[in-house]
């Protein structure tokens, strides 16, 4: 089978070079020429754990190819991945110019029967738009002749595990209003049906919708125990022994109650303002994503405090940040609490001195006035405090003692709870973590 991806970015490539993993044919687009020339040149654009090996693999024997030209890529296939972005407006609701323009795309250059099927994050209802808009630009080339079937096929990967999660998901969703399209999408993903994957098929509107639910009910998660962790360090009680007891009652289960900055990255800010966006327009408010949204907020502010406190006070202090991409193992900083924190810090008058072993070029890009260091040490030379921003795997070995002697003042504020309270006031560090 020939496929196409329409976007080439987090989602795209790695759907792309999983289904060539398949054994399927697959064409990745992008309007970006500089992407395609660098993935076609062998150079992967995103950070990504296992990526290029499987994107080199596939490349080599002749089953993934990168391309800008859309039309050739769609015409010589039966299913159309849509995965470009569908960022936030100001107001929260959904941008879908892209996914817009994909459509009107492939409408325009239809020439046989094809299944268009979105993974992009979109509001529900958003294949009836699709749909229409295909139908139109199919009408306007003279070439309603051609079928089509529009599906939504949602994903639930993560950044730095995307290619394990892809090729071992929780589940598979694949929603869709004819049989045809149901029964090619099958055949596309049968490898994970034959090693037993949850496949839940269902009607486009459902399907559209279970991806929104799933984030917004993580973020939800993730800010009840960041609340939880605020009453926690005001009443003496530790909020890990409390998440802990909580996730060990299995009908809350242990994942995402791990306190922090608030949430952050390319998907839960933006699909908990969109979910309240789109379901004000249909007259059901969801008053407790709506509530999320505001405490996640809130949360960033609160480590502005919680650093400042430490300090002293933040104009002209130089501090030391840890971390920048929005979680481990990504070079992603979109929403990253880390960047977020690094701007909020810089208003309020001190000097920021960086470190990420990833993100470094693309905080470049977004941030200014900020030195960048080459490891943890350098960052921390001459710092009035050291916040640890991202859980990188090397920030939790760090010889302390070094880190001790390069800063100014011996001043911690883990916001990722890496360290241990007791451990750390041993060692001599005014320490503070998040709810314990
Ligand atoms: N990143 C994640 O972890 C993740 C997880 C699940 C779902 N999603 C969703 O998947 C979608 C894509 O996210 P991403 O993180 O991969 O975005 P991304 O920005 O990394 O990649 C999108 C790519 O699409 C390209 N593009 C835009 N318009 C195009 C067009 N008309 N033709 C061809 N290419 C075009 C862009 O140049 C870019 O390279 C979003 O809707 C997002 O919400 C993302």
């Amino acid at each position: 089978m020939n496929i196409a991806v329409i976007g080439t970015g987090y989602v795209g490539l790695v759907t792309g070079a999983c289904f060539a993993e398949f054994g399927i044919h697959v064409t990745c687009v992008d309007k970006d020429a500089d992407k395609v020339s660098r993935l076609q040149a062998g150079e992967i654009p995103i950070f990504e754990p296992g990526l290029e090996e499987i994107v080199k693999r596939n490349v080599q024997a002749g089953r993934l190819e990168f391309t800008t030209d859309t039309r050739a890529a769609m015409q010589r296939a039966l299913v159309i991945f849509i995965a470009v972005p569908t960022p936030p407006r100001t107001d929260g609701s959904t941008d879908l110019t892209y996914v817009d323009e994909v459509a009107r795309t492939v409408g325009e250059h239809l020439d046989g029967y094809k299944v268009v099927v979105t993974k992009s994050t979109v509001p529900v209802r958003t294949a009836d738009r699709v749909k229409r808009l295909i139908e139109e630009a199919r009408a306007a080339a003279g070439r309603e002749q051609f079928r089509f079937s529009v599906a939504s096929n949602p994903e639930f990967l993560r950044e730095g595990s995307a290619v394990e999660d892809f090729l071992r998901p929780d589940r598979v969703v694949i929603g869709a209003d004819d049989d045809e399209a149901v029964a090619i999408l099958r055949d596309l993903y049968n490898p994970l049906y034959l090693i037993e994957v949850p496949f839940v098929v269902t009607n486009v509107p459902t399907a559209e919708l279970i991806k929104h639910a799933a984030n917004a009910f993580l973020a939800t998660k993730i800010t009840f125990i960041n609340e939880i962790a605020n009453l926690c360090e005001e009443v003496g009680a530790d909020v890990h022994d409390v998440a802990r007891s909580m996730g060990l009652d299995g009908r809350i289960g242990r994942k995402f109650l791990h306190p922090g900055p608030g949430f952050g990255g390319s998907c839960f800010p933006k699909d908990t303002r969109a979910l309240v966006s789109f379901s004000r327009e249909f007259g059901v408010p969801q008053r407790v994503v709506s509530a999320v949204v505001e405490a996640n907020e809130a949360q960033r502010e609160q480590m502005i405090h919680k650093i400042e406190r430490l300090t002293d006070g933040l104009d002209g202090r130089t501090i030391a940040v840890l971390g920048l991409s929005y979680k481990p193992n990504t070079d992603d900083i979109r929403e990253s609490p880390a960047v977020e924190i690094v701007r909020r810090l810089q208003n309020r008058g001190a000097r920021i001195r960086c470190f990420d072993p990833q993100a470094m070029n693309n905080a470049r890009r977004e941030l200014e006035a900020v030195e960048f260091c080459g490891d943890a040490y350098e960052a921390a030379q001459g710092c009035d405090a050291l916040v640890l921003a991202t859980e990188w795997n090397e920030f939790r070995m760090l010889d302390l003692d070094r880190i001790r002697a390069a800063l100014d003042k011996p001043v911690i504020a883990d916001l990722r709870n890496i360290y241990d309270p007791n451990e750390m006031k041993r060692k001599g560090f005014n320490y503070t973590g998040v709810g314990r």
